[in-house]
């Protein structure tokens, strides 16, 4: 798309938004927004950390669960620690969970429970990155902030038929990207793109029929749109193999450890392992241990070939800590732990995990 016809597309996206917004239970919609409704900007910081690297899909209960139990940033920033992880539980990456407590006492003690209204003020908080703060000040308070994610990276290529191969583009899609960005309404622009990115100009398939920026599209005329951005070859994931254990006693009490506060599922209860690294470990705990299978898990960087040993025992742990059944929610653990636990439980009359 030549530059000049930026504006001219920016007109014919929010129109489109206009009509065609998705709904989402933290988004102030188009209509909503022209009758002057603002949008809460704890709902918006919320749904953006919780939408990075997760679907819209995925982050709407989510998001519902939080909001019913603490409605405000107050409420949440006075939250425990353990109680948020578990809710944040499956949605993975943890660190964001960490950090978006951080972020939110941060909010009440050095903002008196406001958010700063500028992507600079925004971009000082702990654990908000380029990304949140752009999105966070063009959709709470209307700031021309360039948003950047994958789809609005996707559109760009697309729009203005960029073919150099990514990551090495970004920095000129993000010039593209803020060309296209209206003095009026940044917000719902800033949505529009991302949900034109998501619906019509999808990753595959792009539905180029009913676009409605079509007619700008230089990726299209050339016939290109749908092999853009070009990605640069990724080298497969390695895979790490490792060992869990899955004590139970004969109560019902189950062996639970904290992973240390940083690296892999950071500060999250799980099932004692050996160090995932491939180096091995000892067991938590003395017992007879029953192989009872083993399952793949992908991290953004490898993927983990766990072997699950599981055994009933009433020895004193090493590690660890046991949980008495009654509050042992396999809910409240991250995917890979429930994964580990369905594998164990899956074969429990085998190592005498059938108790009452
Ligand atoms: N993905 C991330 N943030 C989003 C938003 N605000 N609207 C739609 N999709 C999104």
């Amino acid at each position: 798309m030549r530059e000049e016809l930026c504006e001219a597309a920016g007109v014919q996206l929010l129109r489109w938004y206009d009509a065609q917004a998705r709904v989402m239970p933290w988004r102030v919609g188009p209509e909503d927004r022209r009758l002057g409704v603002l949008p809460d900007p704890y709902h918006v910081w919320l749904s953006e950390v919780m939408l990075q690297q997760t679907t819209v899909a995925a982050v709407r209960d989510y998001f519902r669960r939080f909001v019913a139990r603490w409605p405000t940033v107050v409420d949440l920033a006075a939250a425990e620690d353990s109680v948020v992880m578990g809710e944040w539980a499956g949605l993975g990456y943890y660190a964001r969970a960490r950090n978006l407590l951080a972020c939110a006492r941060a909010v009440v003690r050095d903002h008196g429970g406001r958010f700063p209204d500028t992507v600079e003020g925004l971009r000082a908080l702990p654990g908000v990155g380029p990304y949140t703060a752009a999105a966070v000040a063009a959709i709470a308070f209307d700031r021309p902030a360039v948003v950047v994610d994958g789809n609005v990276e996707r559109v760009c290529a697309r729009l203005f038929a960029v073919e150099a191969e990514m990551p090495g583009a970004k920095s000129d899609l993000v010039r593209l990207a803020r060309l296209l960005t209206p003095k009026a309404r940044p917000g719902d622009h800033a949505q529009a793109m991302m949900d034109l990115g998501a619906t019509i100009c999808s990753p595959r398939k792009p539905a180029c029929g009913i676009c409605p920026v079509l007619g700008f599209c230089a990726g299209r005329a050339a016939g290109i749109a749908a092999d853009l951005p070009r990605k640069a070859a990724k080298p497969a994931k390695p895979v790490r193999t490792g060992v869990v254990w899955v004590a139970v006693r004969g109560d019902g009490a189950v062996l639970l450890e904290d992973r240390p506060p940083r690296g892999l599922l950071g500060g999250m209860p799980g099932f004692p392992g050996d160090g995932w690294d491939g180096a091995g470990g000892e067991a938590p705990i003395s017992a007879d241990w029953h192989e009872v299978g083993s399952l793949r898990h992908t991290f953004t960087h490898f993927h983990l070939d766990l072997s699950v040993r599981a055994a009933l025992t009433e020895a004193e742990p090493q590690r660890g800590a046991f949980v008495p059944r009654a509050g042992f929610q396999p809910a409240a653990l991250p995917t890979l732990m429930r994964k580990v636990w369905d594998t164990a439980t899956a074969r429990a009359v085998e190592w005498g995990g059938h108790w009452p």
